[in-house]
């Protein structure tokens, strides 16, 4: 058997298309287009590829877009200080703070910072409080999108066994919610796991955030399991690749990503969606 491809690429355009739609109709409706702030600290080479695709998107989508390029000697109360400015912008509907940040900042006091009506990353802990409830309000994109995909291969997650490997805040928990919110029976995998192929091989749905190439054997998939692959990994010869072993993994799911095309592009668009949502219901001007 050979996995078809679940194409995030063109899923991704597909949604890009749909924002793109809803500033057209603030626009005619005489409002403001959504805005967001994309903050990058230091000169990280991945974060600075994922900064600037977010900040093009933004442009293509016809958002306001403010770029903050801030150098890595900047203090905890300079970010600080800009995040409360950036709040209390009314033209501004998310701010995002490429993570991760320089050692000496911290990251957990950074996103708190953010009011969670214009934390379009839904990173904040009262966003993620809100997943954990079942009632979200802005949710992660990354896991958004994984949904967005695995509704477009016509993959219901209700009542199927998903696996989850990797327990990060920005994938690997909110995942697992957004799964169990879906009517999955969730297994979060992480460090101390033991037996993890195992775990993989009992997923219907399997999900792997870990950020290490090929990780997962192909050959632990489940035949017929949707694989969704997290992981961009550069390898010494350039190439990017994600945390599964695609070429023995295709020959063992029903449905794959790859990488690139795959989740990748659909967290930015995810984030687009979220700041058009923000701007549409949760700002008055
Ligand atoms: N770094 C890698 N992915 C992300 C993301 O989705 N949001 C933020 N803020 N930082 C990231």
């Amino acid at each position: 058997m050979s996995a078809k491809i679940i194409d995030g690429k063109q899923i991704a355009a597909i949604v890009r298309k749909e924002v793109s739609q809803g500033v057209k109709e603030r626009l005619a409706d005489g409002l403001r287009p959504p805005g967001l702030a994309v903050i990058m600290v230091g000169e990280d080479p991945a974060s600075e590829v994922y900064v600037r695709n977010k900040r093009r998107a933004c442009e293509e989508v016809g958002f306001k877009s403010i770029a903050q390029d801030l150098p890595d000697t900047v203090t905890q109360s300079e970010l600080v200080e800009l995040i409360t400015e950036l709040n209390k912008n009314p033209e501004i509907d998310g701010i995002l703070v490429q993570l991760p940040l320089p050692k000496q900042l911290d990251a957990g006091e950074i996103i708190n910072t953010i009011s969670p009506d214009k934390d379009v990353d839904g990173l904040h802990p009262y966003n993620m409080g809100r997943l954990a409830v079942r009632d979200p309000l802005l949710r992660p994109c990354t896991p958004v999108g994984i949904m967005r995909l695995l509704e477009s291969a016509g993959i219901d997650p209700k009542g199927k066994e998903a696996v989850v490997v990797g327990a990060s805040n920005m994938v690997g928990r909110p995942v697992g919610l957004e799964l169990l919110i879906a009517g999955a029976t969730v297994t979060t995998c992480h460090r101390f796991t033991e037996n993890l192929d195992q775990h993989v091989n009992r997923a219907d749905i399997l999900v792997v955030a870990v950020g290490k190439p090929g990780f997962i054997p192909g050959s632990w998939i489940k035949p017929g399991a949707t694989v969704i692959d997290v992981g961009i990994n550069r390898l010494e010869n350039g190439k990017l690749c994600g945390d599964i072993e695609f070429e023995t993994a295709k020959e063992n799911a029903g449905w794959i990503t790859p990488v690139p095309g795959g989740v990748g592009p659909m967290t930015v668009a995810c984030l687009l969606q979220n700041t058009l949502y923000a701007a549409n219901h949760l700002h008055k001007s």
